[in-house]
């Protein structure tokens, strides 16, 4: 496995082999080691797996969050090693965004407005732009992201056809602890009281599907009568949507989405489910 740290040697790599590329910011977990199976599975064992660790300091909004955000290149690197990645691109702040050079910018527009969007503006423009630019300097045939963080393979999808890219987005369900928690980074900073109560998110969600027969507003009841279970969970939003974010159809296949702040630890968390009585 090589490690490279600048976009020169990364556009140097030879083109024979089917690219696959999963783009993260660190902090690996098994969640993202399920993105480079899967990314694997999708380009062959003669493939070149790309794994990016960059931490975009552009999509946080609080200079706090990017200073803390945890960063354990050693132990990514590692990670990447025993899940058969053939090239880890590491570059610099510097690297990626040089300050002599005006990068392509994207917008998420409406898109980058609403959900996760709504608390954290500019997220998903910065997001947007940052994917692109990864994109043209690993140039994937097909690129992995989790569906954990539903909105944002949405936007990609959408920049990816805005700029109209010649590389397949793919997105790969989200990997569940056993209790049905959605992993993440982020579950580090539970307490273990708060570990216990975390597990009320994902079953608000089985909740709204298994009303989903009677419509968007029912399901949307049930999964907050689930959270209402816990006192400690504060509910940002639980939303059902079309599977591309815009208005939930009235009957078909739609997106349940949740986030909640537990103990000051902000968590997300969507599942499919089909709306009405679809014969
Ligand atoms: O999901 C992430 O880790 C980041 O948003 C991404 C896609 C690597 C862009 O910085």
């Amino acid at each position: 496995m090589r490690v490279i740290t600048t976009v020169e040697e990364m556009k140097a790599l030879s083109h024979e082999a089917r690219r696959g590329a999963v783009f993260t910011m660190g902090a690996l977990h098994e969640g993202h080691a399920q993105l480079m199976r899967e990314c694997r599975q999708l380009i062959g064992a003669d493939g070149l797996l790309v794994v990016s660790i960059f931490v975009n300091p552009t999509q946080f909004g609080d200079a706090s969050d990017l200073e803390n955000y945890p960063r354990t290149l050693d132990a990514d690197i590692a990670l990447c090693e025993r899940n058969g990645v053939d090239v880890v691109f590491a570059p610099s702040v510097e690297e990626m965004m040089p300050a002599d050079v005006v990068l392509p910018q994207f917008s998420a527009g409406e898109l980058g407005t609403v959900l996760e969007g709504k608390s954290r503006p500019g997220h998903f423009d910065a997001v947007a732009t940052v994917v692109h630019r990864l994109i043209t300097i690993t140039e994937p045939d097909v690129s992995c992201f989790g569906e954990k963080d539903f909105q944002q393979v949405v936007v990609v999808r959408q920049m990816v056809a805005d700029a109209q890219l010649d590389v397949n987005i793919v997105g790969v369900p989200t990997v569940r602890e056993t209790d049905g928690l959605a992993m993440s980074s982020r579950n580090v900073h539970l307490s273990a009281e708060e570990r216990r109560i975390a597990s009320v998110i994902s079953r608000s969600l089985a909740a709204a599907a298994s009303v989903a027969s009677s419509g968007a507003d029912a399901a949307i009841a049930a999964g907050l009568e689930v959270l209402s279970s816990e006192p400690a969970v504060v509910v940002d939003y639980f939303d059902i949507r079309g599977t591309d974010l815009g208005e939930a159809p009235t009957t078909g296949e739609a997106r349940a989405l949740v986030a909640v702040t537990l103990g000051g630890v902000r968590l997300i968390d969507n599942a499919p489910l089909t709306l009405g009585l679809v014969r």
